[in-house]
């Protein structure tokens, strides 16, 4: 069902999530993630976000999960890469150089296919999740991820104005998922632009989450 969801918007080009330009938010921000070359970091929800292409250009180890497979080819084709693809575990794997895009379902992902992760960037998918699941996208994320630090952009807004996606994911429910599991800092909000921006006054939020070890 959620996935026909997503196909859908995609076979229609209904993709106004998509940025025409790496996110501003990451690269003001990412440096806060303390990474160094060579280091992984995990993309959930990646779209074919030109995030994927900048977090490879910093010299990390890119891995990404995403429904659309047409979305995660267009990511290898346009940086000009000849990926090899495989089963695993019900999704398919795309791979080339530093970079790693999984065609499937998110929640179908296990750890031994992530192996190690750094950090996770998630711009525009905790948003994405409908609000019954998110509590168990942000546990599944963490279960994958060995509760591993995170850059999380996301909106609030008054959801009465709007349908989601996306969702207003406002700070007492970024708390609520994962203050047990990290310390969280709102490191910069601002008026959000696009359609969301016109239809309420609604702020994009940059979170800042590192693990309580
Ligand atoms: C709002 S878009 C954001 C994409 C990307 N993060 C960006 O910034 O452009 C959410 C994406 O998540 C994908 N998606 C939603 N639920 C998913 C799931 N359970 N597993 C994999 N991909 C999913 C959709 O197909 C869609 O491309």
């Amino acid at each position: 069902m959620e996935q026909e969801f997503w196909q859908t918007r995609w076979r229609e080009n209904r993709i106004g999530f998509h940025e025409p330009a790496p996110n501003s938010l990451l690269k003001k921000y990412f440096d806060r993630l303390d990474l160094i070359t060579g280091q992984s970091v995990f993309v959930p929800l990646c779209g074919k976000a030109l995030d994927l292409d900048w977090l490879c250009a910093q010299g990390l180890r890119v891995t990404g999960v995403e429904f659309n497979q047409g979305a995660v080819e267009d990511v290898f084709a346009r940086q000009g890469l000849a990926p090899e693809i495989s089963r695993q575990e019900g999704l398919i794997r795309f791979q080339a150089g530093n970079l790693t895009l999984y065609a499937g379902d998110f929640f179908a992902l296990l750890p031994a296919l992530l192996g190690q992760v750094d950090a996770v960037y998630d711009r525009a998918a905790l948003v994405a999740v409908k609000p019954e699941d998110r509590q168990a996208y942000a546990a599944h994320l963490n279960r994958i991820t060995g509760t591993a630090k995170q850059l999380l952009i996301g909106f609030d807004y008054d959801q009465s104005l709007m349908e989601g996606p996306p969702f207003s994911v406002p700070g007492p429910t970024v708390q609520a998922l994962y203050q047990g599991s990290h310390d969280i800092n709102l490191i910069e909000e601002r008026a959000a632009d696009g359609r969301i921006g016109e239809h309420c006054n609604a702020l994009e939020q940059a979170w800042l989450l590192k693990p309580r070890r």
